[in-house]
């Protein structure tokens, strides 16, 4: 499976595992992680959309199935249950990590190739992860 479809696979998985975190989280950071989560699934459905349709430009065909998401992504879901807010922010740091280090490969390929469009785009998500993940950083700090 090429690597557009394992990261457009993962963005699916993630925006339904954000969802479950936003719902489920549960503490006295409720309202910072319920809206943290929801500028995060914001940004992994834009660039759902943006990942199929560079795919759509090179005249490949992005995957559309869920069942195929499931089956190529590299990112796991997980079941409801109440989410300390501790163990929430746990859960999407781990997740952004794999994104972003997926996300390298991906603008690393591109670069050898001089595909200059998937670098840019995956240039800004790298940068999108880097900030979100010092905030992470900064909020799981005791
Ligand atoms: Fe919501």
């Amino acid at each position: 499976m090429n690597k557009l479809n394992v990261y457009l696979s993962n963005l699916a998985v993630w925006t339904a595992k954000l969802h479950n975190i936003h719902w489920n989280v549960t503490g006295c950071a409720f309202v910072q992680v319920h809206e943290f989560t929801e500028k995060l699934y914001d940004e992994t459905f834009e660039q759902y959309d943006a990942v199929a349709e560079i795919q759509k430009m090179r005249n490949e065909m992005p995957l559309v199935k869920l069942s195929d998401f499931l089956a190529n992504a590299t990112l796991k879901e997980i079941d409801a249950k109440d989410f300390s807010v501790s163990e929430a922010l746990a859960l999407v740091e781990s997740d952004m990590k794999l994104m972003s280090a997926l996300a390298k490969e991906i603008r690393d390929e591109a670069a050898n190739k001089d595909d200059f469009q998937v670098v840019a785009l995956f240039e800004g998500y790298l940068e999108g992860y880097a900030k979100n993940l010092w905030f992470l950083r900064a909020m799981l700090t005791k």
